[in-house]
């Protein structure tokens, strides 16, 4: 496996692999088993599997935790090198020393849901992973259904700007008590780690009592409700297209429950289809 620090490294790493089907999975880092399951998506479907590390300063907003982010680089490493990786892309900075002074901005979908309480995070998500397409030009990339806002606005990128990369979504992976791993998990102190159950118990309390046709303003209230019983500052709890991310007035099988919380000060997002089991076929 080779570790590379700059655009220049990389470019050179790659470019005797060219013409092999190449696979990016970009991550800040911090890896655990969710950010593992792209690795071997990745593994399953490229030939070339490069695993990018970089904590992204533009998608964090002032009063965020970009200076508190976990940087567990030598394990990260270990990890990937474990997973067969052949590439880690591990850059100190990206941007030039002023700051960024071209960005990508992403309109419609970036104002609502996560964007909402973080106004500029989508620009600084786009704007890194165009950067990282630029310079490792993959055939795929791989992201986590986790962030389904991310993944959403990262298709919608890679079709406005006609870029030849085929987008990946990988399923969400949960500690066996439901909650979604994150790196951020780590913030939770052990009684905030048990309020944490909230989000993947009050979405499956809500599945199970949704019905198709249902008027989803009715199953969020009685999500909201539920949520009143954890001591939790609720973010957003919404019902939402899972394709086109525009609000749903009743359920179908395209639904989706997205939230938001707060624990403490640490801010966790989770989402769930509304399928019913038996109209999942993949
Ligand atoms: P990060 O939070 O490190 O996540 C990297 C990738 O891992 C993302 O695609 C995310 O959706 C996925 N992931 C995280 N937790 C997951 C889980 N429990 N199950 C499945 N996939 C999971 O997302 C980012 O970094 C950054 O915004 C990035 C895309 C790298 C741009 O800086």
């Amino acid at each position: 496996m080779n570790i590379s620090q700059t655009p220049e490294q990389t470019r050179a790493l790659i470019a005797p692999l060219r013409g092999q089907r190449i696979a990016l999975v970009p991550t800040m880092g911090c890896l655990h088993a969710g950010h593992i399951s792209l690795i071997r998506k990745a593994k399953s479907l490229a030939d070339v599997v490069i695993v990018s590390i970089y904590v992204n300063p533009l998608q964090f907003g002032e009063n965020e935790d970009f200076n508190q982010y976990p940087r567990t680089f030598e394990k990260d490493a270990d990890i990937c090198k474990n997973e067969g990786v052949d590439i880690i892309f591990h850059p100190e900075n990206l941007y030039p020393d002023n700051g960024a002074k071209v960005t990508l901005k992403v309109s419609d979908l970036s104002n609502i849901l996560c964007g909402i309480s973080r106004p500029s995070h989508f620009d600084g998500v786009v704007t890194v992973v165009n950067m990282l397409f630029n310079i490792i030009q993959p055939n795929i990339a791989i992201f986590g259904e986790k962030d389904w806002q991310q993944l959403a606005i990262i298709r919608r990128m890679v079709s406005d700007l006609h870029m030849p990369i085929e987008i990946i979504g990988s399923e969400i992976i949960r500690e066996t008590d439901g909650l979604a791993m994150s790196s951020r998990n780590r913030y939770l102190s052990p009684s905030e780690r048990q309020q944490s159950l909230a989000l993947s118990q009050v979405m499956h309390l809500m599945k199970n009592n949704s019905q198709q046709g249902e008027k989803t303003s009715e199953t969020i209230k009685y999500g909201i409700e539920n949520l009143n019983n954890y001591n939790i500052s609720l973010d957003y709890l919404e019902i939402r297209n899972e394709l086109t991310l525009k609000p749903e007035h009743s359920i179908t099988p395209e639904s989706r429950i997205f939230i938001a919380v707060k624990v403490g000060k640490t801010r966790l997002i989770d989402n769930i289809s509304l399928k019913m089991e038996s109209e999942i076929t993949s």
